[in-house]
């Protein structure tokens, strides 16, 4: 109702236009006679400038006559005629393409009927070099304007539908379709003008006004809740939503299975789908809801974080196994499990890669070893090179001469693998003496005999060692402080 109003006063401004202007070609004509002779009279000589003072708003008249007998009759056409028969409005386009077909032909039958002594088809001829400069300049212009009549001869979108043009996403409501741009309504109520050109040359979607428009929303729901009962309450929810058609029933279906979530699409058909941003945010809010009456619970991004008890370092060697090996070592047999035990606690194992030196001779020692695992070689050098004297292997022990007797280390001793050895100090052996006084006698014993058995078992050697070891038990007694 609001548009008669305006309608009406144009309508009746038109009528006005045309009273003024006939009245005045009505007039002019009728007193066209007496003005040229009064003109004839008061020129003389300059016969043809009076015919020229005549003409022109003669011109001017009959054009404005013409220019508004074109309206009437694009109005009639278009508004009238045409709406009638196709049910929607006009484009602008080739309202305005008529428009100005019919007024210049109008125009030039009025110019040759008054001025018939000019040849037009020789002033079109002649012009035609301006014709193409003034072609080169339009080229923008008229790249819009034949782009423009492609647009409307090939129809893809009309008054009222929604599209979304180019790599820039204008999306919005077409509102009008001119000679230069397509004019877009977007969905913040910004006009935006997309000239023909660029849009004969982008992708445009478009999302027809009488067509059922699809929409897609996502959400997402934990993984303990049922597929079975989201896809029913979530479809039973949004399909009677306003806006919402009842002509499809909504597809609910898992998108992915989530990180944190089981993802969630739900497709639903638009019947007007200009107002798809605020039917998205209601199909959102019917999901929300409708989970939460059904216990269904929307997923958020979670992380399961699983602790993991920090184990302390496994050491090289546990201290059962020590006292395990050292118990095996015939220079300790004659301890008790308990020296055993605090013997293997005062211990450090070390481990030494093929071919390293453990222990060079001539060097101070304060320690003895017992090879864990692997083997090592006891070599001394004579004349200047290495002989070896002994392999020893696991539960064997050296080093125990500098550590009984304080004397530099006698010989070199090297890994012939990868040896572990547990070496025993001087404080954790005086601790032993100290609670344990048979235990030096009974160590430089098993010395004393051990040295014997490598002396290749000679019953001398044997029997110097036994002398032996009653001076190695006083020097034992001696380094170490012992009664
Ligand atoms: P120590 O003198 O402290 O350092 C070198 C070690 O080599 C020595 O103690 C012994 O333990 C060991 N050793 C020396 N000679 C022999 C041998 N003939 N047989 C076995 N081991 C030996």
């Amino acid at each position: 109702m609001a548009a008669v109003g305006p309608k009406r006063n144009r309508i009746l401004a038109f009528i006005f236009a045309t009273l003024v202007v006939a009245l005045a070609l009505y007039f002019f004509l009728y007193f066209e006679q007496d003005l040229r002779n009064y003109l004839a009279s008061r020129m003389g000589s300059r016969a043809r400038a009076e015919d020229s003072l005549i003409n022109i708003p003669k011109l001017i008249l009959f054009s404005l006559l013409a220019f508004l007998a074109v309206r009437a009759l694009s109005t009639i056409i278009f508004d009238f005629v045409f709406q009638l028969r196709r049910g929607y409005e006009a484009p602008t386009l080739v309202r305005n393409i008529f428009s100005l077909v019919a007024f210049t032909i109008l125009f030039l039958l009025i110019f040759n009927r008054i001025y018939t002594e000019v040849n037009l088809g020789a002033l079109f001829t002649t012009s035609a070099i301006f014709g193409v400069i003034i072609g080169l300049a339009l080229q923008d212009t008229l790249g819009n304007f034949f782009s423009g009549i492609s647009l409307h001869a090939d129809r893809p979108f009309q008054v009222g539908d929604v599209i979304v043009v180019g790599q820039q996403k204008h999306t919005g409501v077409v509102e009008g379709i001119t000679w230069r741009a397509i004019k877009i309504r977007t969905f913040q109520n910004h006009v935006v003008l997309v000239s023909n050109s660029n849009a004969a040359k982008e992708a445009i979607e478009v999302c027809p006004r009488d067509n059922l428009n699809a929409r897609i929303v996502f959400f997402g729901t934990l993984y303990t809740d049922s597929p079975a009962k989201t896809i029913h309450v979530v479809r039973e929810a949004v399909r009677d939503a306003d806006n919402v058609s009842p002509k499809i029933t909504p597809i609910v279906r898992i998108r992915n299975l989530g990180e944190s979530s089981i993802d969630w699409e739900i497709k639903y058909w638009l019947e007007d789908y200009a107002k798809y941003n605020d039917t998205d945010a209601l199909v959102r809010q019917r999901i929300w809801y409708a989970l939460r009456r059904s216990g269904l619970t929307f997923a958020y991004p979670t992380r399961t974080i699983q602790l993991e008890r920090k184990v302390a370092p496994k050491p090289v060697t546990a201290d059962e196994q020590i006292a395990d090996r050292l118990s095996a070592v015939d220079i300790f047999s004659p301890l008790s499990t308990e020296e055993l035990q605090k013997l293997a606690a005062a211990t450090v194992g070390h481990v030494f890669a093929p071919g390293e030196t453990l222990i060079r001779a001539g060097d101070e020692g304060s320690s003895m070893f017992v090879v864990h695992n692997g083997r090592v070689q006891v070599q001394v050098t004579e004349n200047g090179r290495p002989r070896p004297v002994a392999v020893l292997s696991e539960g064997d022990f050296f080093g125990e001469m500098a550590l009984f007797t304080g004397e530099p280390r006698t010989a070199n001793v090297l890994a012939l693998e990868e040896t572990e050895v547990l070496e025993i100090g001087h404080v954790a052996m005086k601790h032993l003496f100290e609670t344990n006084p048979d235990l030096a006698e009974s160590i430089s014993w098993t010395i004393a005999e051990r040295r014997a058995s490598l002396a290749a078992g000679s019953q001398q050697l044997a029997q110097a060692s036994i002398e032996e070891s009653a001076g190695l038990l006083s020097s034992i007694k001696r380094f170490f402080g012992l009664r």
